[in-house]
């Protein structure tokens, strides 16, 4: 195999070589001026976003650079996908323009994989950056590298996810990844935020957050997808019902002051943003040193580049 479509296919040994790079990689930049490596000379990085993203496509294109590949970004409001052509032949057309990796970001889940299978006979790797609400692979390595970093390890750690699973990627991502690494996961959420079929997840469940602060190592507050609730108002709104309004949501299930004094001192906050301050977690609960978020995008940068030096320069493969 020579992509990473998802969390679900990717062992604990590929996994843990994964975060071992990026902390190596890290540690290699650490105080340098010119945070330049020769990896990846001569080798053609693509960005492919259907959908918007600050910090995935910014630490992609970052983590190409430091790795000195050539990187080049399409979006699809400025490619001939605007004027209909299909995923396919963008991806087969990049493939023929010298893509030795394509990383792609779309709003149906399983772009990446259907993504994979056309690009088959060519030489070109695939990185799933988020689809639909499937998975956000490198999204749950570089919490599981932050994680790593505060706690020492993730093996027979708890780790609360809480808020929009439904709709979350990054949730699915992480339930796999931090099973796979020992950690136990607990799905805090209301029973209408919840997947069918979640009892056959390898986690536990629960409705009530403050139930549950005590008893964790983390907590990873999980984005609103207000773009993937239907209805016409998302949160805030009345949608039938389905949704809490954004007051209902931030009191039961908002990380607040009060509710940070629940966790153990040593617990650590994360989110994967971008954030709704004050609906899913207080501004001064997102600013203290209790929280990683920015220690999140800062690791995101090395794992993305610890992911392209596997596929790209690696000898071992990437499930
Ligand atoms: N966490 C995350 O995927 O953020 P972006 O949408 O900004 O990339």
């Amino acid at each position: 195999m020579r992509h990473l479509l998802s969390c679900e296919n990717l062992g604990a040994d590929a996994a843990t070589a994964i975060l071992d790079t990026a902390g190596a990689l890290k540690q290699a930049l650490l105080g340098r001026e010119v945070r330049k490596l020769p990896t990846l000379r001569g080798r053609t990085v693509i960005t492919m976003f259907y959908e918007n993203s600050t910090r995935t496509r910014v630490s992609f294109e970052i983590a190409g650079k430091w790795m000195s590949a050539d990187v080049v970004n399409v979006s699809s409001g400025g490619s001939s996908v605007s004027k209909g052509e299909s995923l396919r032949d963008t991806a087969l057309t990049l493939a023929a323009a010298g893509a030795d990796c394509v990383i792609v970001r779309h709003p149906a889940s399983g772009a990446a994989h259907r993504l994979a299978e056309w690009l088959a006979g060519t030489h070109t790797s695939v990185v799933n950056a988020g689809d639909g609400t499937h998975e956000h692979p490198t999204q749950a390595l570089l919490d599981a590298a932050t994680l790593r970093e505060r706690l020492g390890g993730l093996n027979g750690r708890r780790v609360a996810i809480v808020g929009d699973v439904l709709h979350s990627r990054v949730a699915r991502s992480n339930v796999h990844l931090l099973t796979t690494l020992g950690a136990e996961v607990v799905l805090v959420a209301p029973p209408t935020l919840l997947p069918s079929g979640v009892e056959r997840w390898p986690v536990n469940v629960s409705h009530e957050l403050d139930a549950e602060l005590s008893a964790v190592d983390a907590v990873m507050m999980l984005r609103v997808q207000a773009e993937r609730i239907a209805g016409p108002a998302g949160p805030g709104g009345s949608n039938g019902g389905f949704f809490p309004s954004a007051r209902e949501y931030s009191i039961a299930y908002g990380l607040s002051e009060a509710r940070l004094r629940l966790l153990p001192e040593h617990a650590v906050v994360l989110h994967p943003g971008p954030m709704l301050r004050g609906m899913e977690i207080a501004s001064a609960v997102a600013d203290s040193p209790r929280a990683a978020i920015t220690d999140q995008v800062r690791n995101g940068v090395h794992v993305r580049m610890a992911v392209l030096y596997h596929l790209l320069a690696g000898e071992e493969e990437v499930a």
